[in-house]
């Protein structure tokens, strides 16, 4: 049986790398869309994605702060080159498949899941994502516009088959962080989340994003 101070102990090592991670996503975020400004294909998504560089380095700073006070090892749980190969592949990608791959499982996903730990988080990590998060909104919403926006301007046969290819690319996604091999779905169990609830509530968002676009 587990003692309440070994616990807490575990509460604090687990939501100390959910905190490392999350910092480290926003920051692979910030520089994957800092790299795109030049190739957004016009002024709005060149604005879009230069608004959220800025919010990124924000969320980096607000967690980076809240992680030092909260006595988390900073140190990084993803490998610089592992970041690195995460860069090439998004560096390779057209426009729609970059806007498919970070927007929809990045952003959409990732986010969701962290909206799952806050309820379970102590009031200061919970105080530490609610700026983060909102944001994340806004950031979900201009993936999903500017997907929208490249979907429409195709011919429909072009359109069915973006589509249609989009469930593989969540999933090749999806199997591209999985091979960082980062124990998340026990982190998430030791600050408290139901792993089989999660992933339910991740399935549905997926589902629904998957229609949205289609609509
Ligand atoms: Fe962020
Ligand atoms: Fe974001």
């Amino acid at each position: 049986m587990k003692i309440p101070n070994a616990e807490a102990g575990e509460y604090a090592s687990a939501m100390g790398h959910l905190l490392v991670l999350y910092t480290q996503v926003d920051q692979f975020i910030m520089e994957a869309c800092a790299e795109r400004v030049t190739f957004a294909p016009d002024a709005t998504a060149r604005a879009g994605l230069l608004k959220q560089v800025g919010d990124e380095q924000r969320h980096v700073d607000i967690q980076r702060q809240w992680m030092q006070e909260f006595g988390v090892d900073p140190a990084p749980l993803i490998n610089a080159q592992a970041l690195e190969q995460l860069h090439a592949h998004f560096r390779q990608l057209d426009w729609v498949d970059f806007l498919t791959d970070l927007y929809l499982v990045i952003e959409a996903l990732g986010s969701q899941a962290v909206e799952q730990v806050v309820p379970l988080a102590d009031p200061g990590t919970r105080e530490s994502l609610r700026v983060p998060l909102q944001d994340e909104l806004d950031h979900i919403a201009f993936g999903l516009s500017e997907l929208h926006k490249a979907l429409e301007a195709m011919d429909a046969r072009s359109r069915k088959a973006c589509l249609d290819a989009i469930p593989a690319r969540i999933d090749a996604v999806m199997a591209m962080l999985a091979r960082l091999n980062l124990p998340v779905l026990d982190w998430f169990e030791q600050v408290g989340s139901d792993t089989r609830q999660l992933q339910a509530v991740l399935d549905r968002r997926r589902e629904e994003l998957v229609i949205s676009l289609a609509a």
